[in-house]
């Protein structure tokens, strides 16, 4: 098991079959994602807007065009990136709901949190929260896990949400293709600014997808 200064990578155990799809238009994506995982600063009602309508217009057909495979890295995550605490946990980007189940299935009380009404009207389970994840509805330290699938990372707002010590799954269900991929290393260091804490992370692939387990070390950041 390879470990870089806290990073561990466990050898992948569920395979990848041919047939991952590409989605045109994952760099400018991606681009964005990093940016925002950066510096949240840049995020505004215009870009919100954007990709809720995005996702309003894609809404009618993503359950049957792409939720199939989204499960796999969750599961593997689950089953391989514990221990997991017990408590409250939030699912941002929850979108129709392609993940909520397991979650449900591991911590009764998910919350999910999307930005589209559209993708949230067809979600059946857990409790749904229109909301931009840039001011998530939730108290200060009041959940134990965040659970990122395939959505931008709003660093501030996730150390706000978590009580100590918390934990952050990160998902990205096409892997590096995905939209939403942001490089562990920079998700690492988004979370250690917003907490002046330093990060750990376990990470795996399953199926076309990742997964991130993070967690904070005790010690402060070194500044
Ligand atoms: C790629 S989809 C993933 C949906 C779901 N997690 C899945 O795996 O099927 C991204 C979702 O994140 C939501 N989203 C994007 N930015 C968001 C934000 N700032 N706040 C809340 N939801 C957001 C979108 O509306 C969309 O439903």
């Amino acid at each position: 098991v390879p470990t870089v200064a806290g990073a561990v990578v466990l050898p992948r155990v569920v395979p990848s079959p041919p047939g991952k799809p590409t989605r045109a238009g994952a760099a400018e994506t991606q681009r964005l994602a990093l940016r925002v995982a950066r510096d949240a600063s840049c995020w505004g009602d215009e870009l919100a807007g954007a990709t809720a309508a995005h996702f309003d217009a894609l809404s009618s057909v993503w359950d049957a065009e792409r939720t199939g495979y989204r499960p796999a890295p969750l599961a593997d995550a689950l089953a391989r990136g514990g221990p997991w605490p017990e408590g409250r946990c939030v699912e941002i980007g929850s979108g129709t709901g392609a993940l909520t189940p397991l979650l449900l299935e591991r911590w009764p009380a998910t919350v999910c949190v999307d930005m589209s009404a559209g993708m949230l009207s067809r979600a059946r389970s857990g409790a749904r929260v229109r909301a931009d994840a840039a001011r998530l509805p939730v108290a200060a330290g009041s959940v134990s896990v965040v659970v990122v699938g395939d959505a931008p990372l709003f660093a501030r707002e996730v150390v706000r949400a978590l009580e100590r010590p918390g934990v952050v799954v990160w998902l990205n269900a096409l892997g590096s293709g995905a939209p939403y991929f942001v490089p562990t290393d920079d998700i690492r260091a988004a979370l250690a600014a917003a907490s002046a804490r330093a990060w750990r992370s376990v990470e795996s692939e399953a199926l076309w997808g990742r997964w991130v387990v993070l967690r904070p070390r005790e010690q402060p950041a070194e500044t």
